[in-house]
């Protein structure tokens, strides 16, 4: 940092007028931004950028002014974007340092560029500009990984395995029908970052400080330029909630919620003892001591990363709690959480978007899994009230078949048909289309079951619905 003869360091050039004494190096280190809000320099530019042309247009400045400012925020764009901008710690943040490069390199016009704004509804609009793209993106790669699951879901529409409750052996379902449960996950999640993006989309600029400013503005225009759907209504919320960024992030928690439980199952899917699913190994890392090993570390890395995520949101909601109104110096603690949340959730999908649609089943084991734990019982049991038994009999009668299943070690379908009669007159020689995991799950053939035809049915749908999403 700068310091002047007596060792002592300059006040600040953006408002060194009220102070006899620079700040403390360490309290400026402390209080700086810039380490990561550089990372919005083109928002802010573009908001820049728009709020000189207002300012022109309700002629606050003039014509030259406004072109010398365009130009060289221009440059300034460039020199950034070239890894040629010096950043400055003493200049706090990336407002800050982007204005006074502008002063250093057009003189007095710079300093009119901050008329009737200030660095509260700056960062608030600049914040709202990067989740903007940054929503866009996440959509993005949930959508390639909904495309993905569709892909998947589309070559195993008719593979049984057992479904699960309590992760015991339920009921078959078809693998790809499991595949779409997913998808109905990540369709949610999607419509759910629509939501908080048309929430996002209302400008602060204008709001100045937080009571809004004497000049006679235009905010219309200015949101106009910049694609907001309008200037926020009030300036004092403009400039102080950040509920936005907690909404994504919320989002974004359940998101690797999603992604997490996935990942649950996946790694069980691919251990030796359920043996149901391939990861291709560019998705899997081996051990360095133990030869046979093939860990499934993306999807475990992606339950791991869950809990970071939910942790930024914890820190979000925090930060928030406490606040009174307009801005408190509190909110800049809100850009770190956000953007590794950004990352994270971004690289999560991206990762899950490419696997997903690699994966190989091993339909064999699935199918003889199927035939384990007794999965057709309530088949049977509905076999019977077809044929006239109240369904708590029905409960019963096959409750005593289990048991001599269990007892015997074998499957419904593997006793003979003598013996199922013995449980109950009513079994004829047709009860073993239901007892098998295809007869079971053919049967449940209404919109949302899993049968194949209705599984095939469910993905031209979801087809229909991914071209539908904007
Ligand atoms: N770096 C600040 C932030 O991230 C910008 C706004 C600062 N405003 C202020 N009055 N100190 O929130």
């Amino acid at each position: 940092m700068s310091t002047d003869d007596a060792g002592k360091a300059k006040s600040n050039q953006q408002w060194g007028g009220r102070f006899s004494e620079g700040v403390d190096a360490f309290v400026q280190e402390f209080t700086a931004s810039v380490q990561f809000d550089q990372r919005m320099y083109r928002q802010d530019i573009c908001g820049s950028r728009a709020h000189a042309r207002m300012l022109h247009k309700v002629g606050v400045i003039s014509e030259e002014d406004l072109n010398a400012i365009l130009g060289g925020l221009d440059e300034i764009e460039q020199e950034i974007a070239e890894g040629r901008f010096q950043w400055s710690v003493e200049l706090e943040d990336v407002h800050m340092n982007i204005e006074a490069r502008l002063t250093d390199k057009i003189g007095i016009a710079g300093k009119r560029l901050h008329t009737g704004r200030s660095r509260n509804d700056q960062v608030a609009t600049d914040i709202r500009l990067y989740m903007r793209d940054a929503i866009e993106a996440v959509q993005a790669e949930t959508r390639r990984l909904l495309e993905g699951m569709l892909h998947l879901a589309s070559r195993h529409t008719s593979a049984v395995m057992p479904g699960f409750t309590h992760l015991q052996t339920a009921q078959p379902v078809t693998f790809g029908h499991h595949v779409m449960a997913w998808f109905e996950m990540l369709m949610r999640d999607h419509s759910r970052l629509q939501d908080c993006a048309r929430r996002m989309n209302v400008m602060p600029l204008g709001a100045a400080a937080l009571a809004g400013t004497s000049y006679p503005i235009d905010r219309n225009y200015t949101a106009e330029l910049l694609g907001f759907d309008c200037p926020a209504e009030n300036s004092l919320d403009a400039v102080s909630d950040r509920d936005f960024s907690i909404e994504f992030c919320a989002a974004a928690s359940i998101i690797m919620t999603h992604l997490s439980r996935i990942s649950e199952e996946l790694v069980l899917w691919s251990s030796a003892q359920f043996a149901f699913i391939d990861l291709p190994d560019r998705f899997c890392t081996g051990s360095s001591i133990m030869p046979q090993k093939k860990n499934p570390d993306v999807p475990e890395l992606v339950r791991g990363k869950t809990g970071r995520v939910n942790g930024h949101l914890i820190s979000l909601l925090t930060l928030m709690k406490s606040q009174p109104l307009a801005y408190n110096k509190d909110n800049q603690e809100d850009k770190e959480p956000l953007f590794d949340t950004v990352d994270t959730l971004l690289g999560s999908l991206r990762a899950f978007a490419d696997m997903i649609p690699a994966i190989e089943i091993k339909a064999d084991n699935m199918r003889e899994a199927a035939f384990r734990g007794f999965s057709t019982a309530t088949d049977l049991a509905d076999y019977l009230v077809r044929k006239g038994l109240p369904f708590r009999d029905a409960h019963e009668v096959v409750g005593k078949a289990v048991r001599l299943g269990v007892d015997s070690g074998r499957d419904l379908s593997e006793m003979s048909l003598e013996e199922l009669q013995g449980f109950s007159d009513k079994i004829g020689a047709d009860v073993f289309s239901v007892l098998t995991p295809e007869g079971a799950v053919q049967a449940r053939d209404h919109i949302g079951g899993t049968a194949p035809a209705q599984v095939s049915k469910a993905i031209q749908r979801g087809h229909e619905r991914l071209a539908a999403l904007s």
